[in-house]
């Protein structure tokens, strides 16, 4: 190590990175402060600005309560090689600079994989947070950032034991990967008391357990014009039974949009087609308190986001995920959580009557180590890491 501290690196870029990166900056902040411990830490962030619209991203600097970035990359949106080639070539320069001990990138996106690959060219060590997810389906995006980026980290924390054995399918060693649990359920757990308080439910005139909340943003569901209609169409279905609330990823809302300008209706309403269906509710993104309010007292989540899949089922609220595979398989074993082909209108019907017939809450329990301490466990494992790398 360069001095006595020993300096990280922390890259976030998008939405649901800034609940990972959070608690793992605290859980840093926690170690220095106890003092006496052999190894100290410095700390650096860097934002590559995948995500730039305030409520993608300042919303949770300040929610979470995550330091001003030291470094800002501005690489916005792009193709998957602009945007990836972006990182590479803006990060570069930064990680010369500032010389970090070890870079932690986390989840999955572009600027995970873009991360890893710029601090491993230069030979600096990378920690993945949610190393060994996997859906086995290589046309996600996100599936190829996997794959890659656990292929070049030097550390691999896992979230839950499917992970393991999918890192040592491929051949990593296990000495690499520690099992840690889930950075983004200490966020939850942290901030659930305050979410609690809110008035998010109170703003939107619901009550608890009366409406469902809905997320869409994966290509496969959204870029498809077919595809996202027959989704917004069983949406319309449910939402005659079950008030919807439905923030919009951007994504999604550029494509309604588009389905909008195709049918000749006016863009922005949030219906693809017929007449308006006031129980469907559209907003923009929301907050992280407003969307863990209204995640907490949902009937039910319809989502095909990862995190969502996992905060719904330590809250014990029904999971209905609209895809036909998912990474965070022991959200289905062992959580609330249901897989549904998105293809299939009937099935999603079928799925969310068999939802509302059963009792609240869901069966399930929260996987192992899903308690609020992985970051911990984390900054652990790496000063014990840095104590016995060579100076
Ligand atoms: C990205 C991640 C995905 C993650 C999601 C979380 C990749 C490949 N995808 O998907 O894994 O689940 O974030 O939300 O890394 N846009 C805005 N404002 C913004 C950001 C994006 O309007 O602040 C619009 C742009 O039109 C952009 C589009 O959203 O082209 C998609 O953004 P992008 O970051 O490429 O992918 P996401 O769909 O957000
Ligand atoms: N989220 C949020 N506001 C929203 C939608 C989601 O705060 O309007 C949070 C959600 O609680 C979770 C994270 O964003 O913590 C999930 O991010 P996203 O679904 O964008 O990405 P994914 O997990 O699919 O990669």
């Amino acid at each position: 190590m360069s001095d006595d501290r020993v300096h990280i690196l922390l890259v976030c870029g998008a939405r649901p990175n800034f609940m990972k990166v959070a608690p793992v900056m605290a859980a840093v902040e926690a170690w220095n402060a106890r003092g006496r411990a052999p190894v100290r830490f410095s700390q650096t962030l860097v934002h590559t600005g995948q995500h730039y619209d305030a409520g993608l991203s300042d919303v949770f600097f300040r929610q979470l309560g995550l330091p001003q970035p030291d470094y800002h990359l501005d690489v916005g949106s792009g193709s998957h090689a602009a945007q990836t080639a972006h990182v590479l070539e803006r990060l570069e320069p930064v990680l010369l600079q500032a010389r970090p001990d070890l870079v932690i990138v986390v989840g999955d996106v572009n600027s995970t994989l873009a991360a890893a690959l710029s601090a491993s060219k230069l030979g600096i060590p990378v920690a993945h947070v949610e190393a060994g997810l996997r859906s086995g389906d290589r046309t996600m995006p996100e599936e190829l950032n996997r794959l890659l980026t656990d292929q070049l980290a030097d550390l691999l924390f896992t979230t839950e034991p499917a992970a393991n054995v999918n890192l040592a399918r491929e051949g990593i060693d296990a000495a690499k990967v520690r099992f840690v649990g889930n950075t983004m359920i200490d966020t939850l757990e942290r901030l659930l008391p305050q979410a609690r308080g809110g008035e998010a439910l109170k703003r939107l005139c619901l009550t608890a357990r009366t409406y469902g909340l809905v997320t869409l943003h994966r290509p496969s569901n959204v870029d498809d014009a077919g595809q996202l209609e027959a989704l917004v169409g069983a949406l319309r279905s449910i939402c005659a039974h079950l008030p919807l609330v439905w923030p919009v990823h951007p994504r999604t809302r550029a494509r309604l949009e588009e389905l909008h300008e195709a049918d000749g209706e006016q863009a922005g309403g949030g219906e693809a087609a017929g007449p308006p269906a006031p129980r469907l509710l559209l907003s923009e993104p929301l907050g992280y308190l407003d969307f863990l309010q209204l995640m907490d007292g949902a009937r039910l989540v319809l989502t095909d986001s990862g995190g969502v899949q996992e905060e719904a089922t330590v809250l014990g609220v029904p999971c209905l995920t609209l895809r036909t595979s998912t990474e965070r398989p022991v959200t289905v074993a062992e959580g609330t959580n249901r897989l549904v082909d998105p293809s299939e209108s009937a099935a999603i019907l079928g799925a969310v009557d068999a939802v509302l017939a059963a009792p609240m809450p869901a069966a399930g329990h929260r996987p192992e180590l899903w308690d609020g301490h992985a970051a911990e466990r984390i900054v652990a494992v790496i000063a014990g890491w840095a104590a016995s790398s060579p100076a």
